[in-house]
């Protein structure tokens, strides 16, 4: 057989291009629109809002954003009765019924460049919490940037939020239900390594130093 020529395959190639940049360009379009429904929380850019307790989520891994909101989906995540924060998003997660919506508003969030929100908390020494982020490093990376799939990035997130996550975390109420969720189990058992607020607080001003 001859060999297709290149007049004949550069046309084919792009119109595959193209048809994946229409359906990817559908599905964005699809992800926007469910994102009206975060805006409200999170911010038109996902800044996050203190008042509503909602962090920042502009950025965040794809893989992460899915998985968290599979997680508030399913109940494993939100629904412990002391987490006020987690019974406000839990309802939110109800609307994404269809797993493609779910995957569309993650694609949506994961796509909005990072927002650096502004520092709030006073008080943590960075060089003291610089020695103790040698033990999250592994899995949230050296910057904070994120090293799917074993931890999420953190330095896209607001510092009263990772203050709030670790404390849940050690008071037992994130996740809602650990037996069934092993990963969470792993962040539990690490927040023995912080035996005050101090010094949760003393990683946070570390990783505000490590912001891009
Ligand atoms: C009524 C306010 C509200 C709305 C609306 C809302 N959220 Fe949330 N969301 C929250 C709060 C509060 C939290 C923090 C939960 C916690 O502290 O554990 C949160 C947490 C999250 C997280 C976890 C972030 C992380 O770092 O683990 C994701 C992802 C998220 N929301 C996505 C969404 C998406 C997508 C929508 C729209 C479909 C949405 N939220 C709508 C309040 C809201
Ligand atoms: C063995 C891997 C691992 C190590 C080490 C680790 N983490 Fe995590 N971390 C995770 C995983 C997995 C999650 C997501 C758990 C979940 O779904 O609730 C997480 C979640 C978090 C969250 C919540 C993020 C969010 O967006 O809500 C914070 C904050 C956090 N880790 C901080 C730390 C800090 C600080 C350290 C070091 C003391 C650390 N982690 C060490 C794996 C790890």
């Amino acid at each position: 057989m001859k060999k297709p020529s290149m007049k004949v395959l550069l046309p084919l190639g792009l119109a595959l291009t193209l048809c994946g940049a229409a359906a990817s360009a559908e599905n964005n379009e699809r992800g926007r629109v469910l994102y009206g429904l975060c805006v409200h929380c999170h911010g038109e850019q996902g800044g996050g809002n203190a008042l509503a307790l909602a962090p920042a989520i502009a950025g965040l891994g794809e893989w992460y954003v899915k998985g968290q909101l599979e997680k508030f989906r399913s109940g494993i995540r939100g629904l412990h009765a002391d987490d006020i924060a987690g019974l406000r998003m839990y309802p939110m997660s109800q609307m994404l019924g269809k797993d493609e919506d779910l995957a569309a508003v993650a694609s949506y969030v994961a796509n909005l460049p990072p927002t650096s929100p502004a520092p709030t908390l006073s008080g943590g020494d960075a060089a003291r919490g610089k020695a103790r982020y040698a033990t999250c490093a592994g899995c949230h990376g050296a910057q904070a940037q994120g090293v799917q799939p074993l931890g999420s990035a953190l330095s896209r997130l607001n510092d009263w939020y990772l203050l709030s996550a670790l404390e849940k975390y050690k008071a037992g109420i994130r996740p809602a239900d650990p037996a069934r969720d092993p990963q969470a189990a792993v962040m539990i058992g690490l927040t023995a390594i912080f035996p005050d607020t101090q010094s949760m607080k003393d990683v946070i001003a570390y990783i505000e130093t490590l912001r891009e």
